[in-house]
């Protein structure tokens, strides 16, 4: 089995699995939480570089006001009882997204988490939080923007890689594979500059549902993908025999 170097994850369906259980909301995004704990395990076992979650996206500010400051509570209590984890397996956390944004209390615990295990080796979890990918994209861009006006950039300098370093992903690879839960077949304006060349693995199942077995069934399913980012197979079928594989 192919082990993705970056995987990430929509982590949806919270809500229909509360609701086809006559649950609030609320009781959906509890057992996701359950969900998260074990797929960061094992991601972490498999030997994942990079597992990055959408926890709460841009347009999920706009959800009701209980919806939003249960999140955030569950948020707080998810990085407190997972912060040994993190510890014992060197498990490094980032956040993308519009942090700011976040209430103060969760900032400061998500800030602290980040801080402690900066110096972290193993699986690095990112969580994007408050995170749309085109308001990421326009902060990139209004950075680079002042570095030009300053003087400090020719826009002749500004080439890919560039770009890419002024994303808040700047560091990580690109997204080798993404999953996404619950049935819907959109991207909800996540990572859309990083997964330009992603494999994407749909699945009916609810977020709360997804556990090691359908880990393990999407990364079959991405292991029989042939990536050809934009040659001919057979200069694909070449290269990786060059490499040895
Ligand atoms: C995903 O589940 C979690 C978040 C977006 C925070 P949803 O809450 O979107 O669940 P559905 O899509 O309504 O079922
Ligand atoms: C995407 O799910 C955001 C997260 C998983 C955090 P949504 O449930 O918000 O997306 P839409 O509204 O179905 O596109
Ligand atoms: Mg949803």
């Amino acid at each position: 089995m192919h082990i993705p170097r970056h995987l990430a994850v929509i982590m949806d369906g919270n809500g229909r699995w509360a609701e086809t259980r006559c649950l609030p909301r609320i009781a959906g995004h509890r057992q996701g939480v359950r969900t998260v704990r074990e797929i960061v395990q094992e991601c972490q076992r498999l030997g994942v570089d990079y597992l990055t979650l959408y926890a709460f996206s841009s347009e999920n500010w706009g959800r009701p006001d209980d919806e939003v400051s249960a999140l955030m509570e569950l948020l707080s209590i998810y990085l407190r009882e997972q912060f040994d984890l993190m510890l014992e397996k060197r498990i490094r956390l980032r956040v993308i997204g519009e942090i700011e944004r976040l209430p103060l209390p969760v900032r400061r615990v998500l800030e602290e988490t980040v801080a402690k295990t900066d110096d972290h080796d193993g699986m690095v979890l990112t969580l994007a939080l408050s995170y749309g990918a085109r308001n990421e994209i326009l902060r990139a861009s209004r950075r680079l923007a002042a570095r030009v006006a300053a003087g400090e950039l020719s826009p002749d300098a500004i080439d890919e890689e560039l770009f890419a370093d002024s994303l808040d992903t700047n560091g990580m690879p690109d997204p080798d594979l993404l999953i996404r839960t619950s049935g819907e077949m959109r991207i909800s304006n996540f990572l859309l500059w990083q997964i330009a060349y992603a494999e994407m693995v749909f699945t009916p199942v609810l977020w709360p549902d997804f556990g090691v077995e359908e880990l393990h069934w999407a990364l079959t399913e991405f292991t029989r993908r042939e990536r050809r980012f934009g040659l001919t197979r057979d200069q694909v079928d070449r290269r990786s025999g060059e490499k040895g594989h």
